[in-house]
């Protein structure tokens, strides 16, 4: 299989490829030469969030680019100060104007649990912000609905309560942080689990520093993050790998011509939880912007 012919389908019929590209966050600054690199190597799936302040160079990248909108899909998301029902209306029209569209492909709720405790508060927060957001589908400026950082009791709170289901939810995931729970649930309920930080960032205490992905790198001549994309892949789990430079951004698509053992999966499944580089869901409460309708 080739990555152009490689997709998850999704509970709803749509497809999508099986490999995103992420665009948080410094590096892009003013530069839209990495999302630009990554149309012209083949990607057509991207990640952004109002938090990253990438929304409009993505725009700009695929308008510029000359293909045809319908032919990308694109995923932002809302962040904590924008959530509820007024929040969810102005930050999905702030989101369209910097992406230059006039619909998402998939709109995310950013972190569940907006209000902290008590359990009731955050439920129903989540719940009205959700409602918003199908009301969204409804009216044509939102094509699916997705979450990130749901874990399976927050995620549960919408599948009990949604009108529309939520395609995927968006997780951190590598080896290290495998989240069998929520990776478990996801699959149970037929909602695509999504890796962000597939790569641990490229941080030295995270993947890079494990034993066996050196071995299995030498094993199948390919990189330690090829093969660490390539164990979320046959783990059913689409990654959204972030490179600046040119060589990762294609190497990182570059992952179809071989495959790891169930052997192997096991090893990586195993290592050590030690590397969650995010922030826990339940134990996080993120910060809200001074003023995100500046954004
Ligand atoms: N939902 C959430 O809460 C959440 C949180 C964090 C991230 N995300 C999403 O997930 C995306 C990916 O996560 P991330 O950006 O945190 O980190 P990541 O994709 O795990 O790692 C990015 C780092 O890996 C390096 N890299 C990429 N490909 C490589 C390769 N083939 N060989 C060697 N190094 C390579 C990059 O270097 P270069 O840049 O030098 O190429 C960069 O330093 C984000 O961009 C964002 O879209 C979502």
């Amino acid at each position: 299989m080739k990555f152009s012919e490689a997709f998850y389908t999704l509970n709803d019929g749509s497809k999508l490829p099986m490999i995103g590209f992420g665009t948080y966050h410094e590096e892009f600054g003013n530069n839209l030469e990495p999302i630009r690199e990554a149309i012209d190597a083949g990607y057509r799936f991207f990640d952004t969030a109002s938090l990253y302040e990438t929304e409009k160079y993505l725009g700009t990248a695929i308008r510029e680019s000359g293909i045809p909108r319908e032919e990308f899909i694109v995923e932002t998301k809302l962040w904590i100060d924008e959530m509820g029902r007024e929040g969810v209306k102005k930050a999905l029209e702030r989101s369209l104007k910097r992406l230059q569209t006039d619909y998402v492909d998939i709109y995310m709720i950013h972190w569940p649990r907006e209000t902290g405790e008590p359990e009731e508060a955050w439920k129903e927060k989540d719940l009205e912000t959700y409602a918003a957001m199908e009301e969204a589908v409804e009216a044509g400026q939102v094509r699916r609905l997705g979450l990130s950082n749901f874990l399976p009791h927050h995620l549960d709170n919408i599948l009990k309560n949604c009108r529309i289901k939520p395609v995927v939810d968006q997780l951190e995931l590598h080896p290290g942080c495998s989240q069998e729970a929520a990776v478990a649930f996801c699959q149970a309920n037929e909602v695509l689990p999504m890796a962000w930080s597939p790569l641990g960032r490229g941080r030295e205490n995270a993947i890079i520093g494990n034993a066996i992905l050196p071995q299995l790198a030498k094993k199948y001549g390919k990189s330690i993050q090829q093969i660490n994309l390539r164990f979320l892949l046959q783990k059913g789990i689409l990654p959204i790998p972030k490179a600046s430079s040119k060589e990762h951004i294609k190497a990182n698509l570059d992952v179809f011509d071989f495959e790891l053992t169930q052997d192997e999966i096991w090893m990586l499944s195993a290592m050590p939880q030690n590397t969650w580089l995010g922030e826990h869901p339940d134990f996080f409460i993120p910060t809200k912007r001074s003023n995100p309708g500046n954004l």
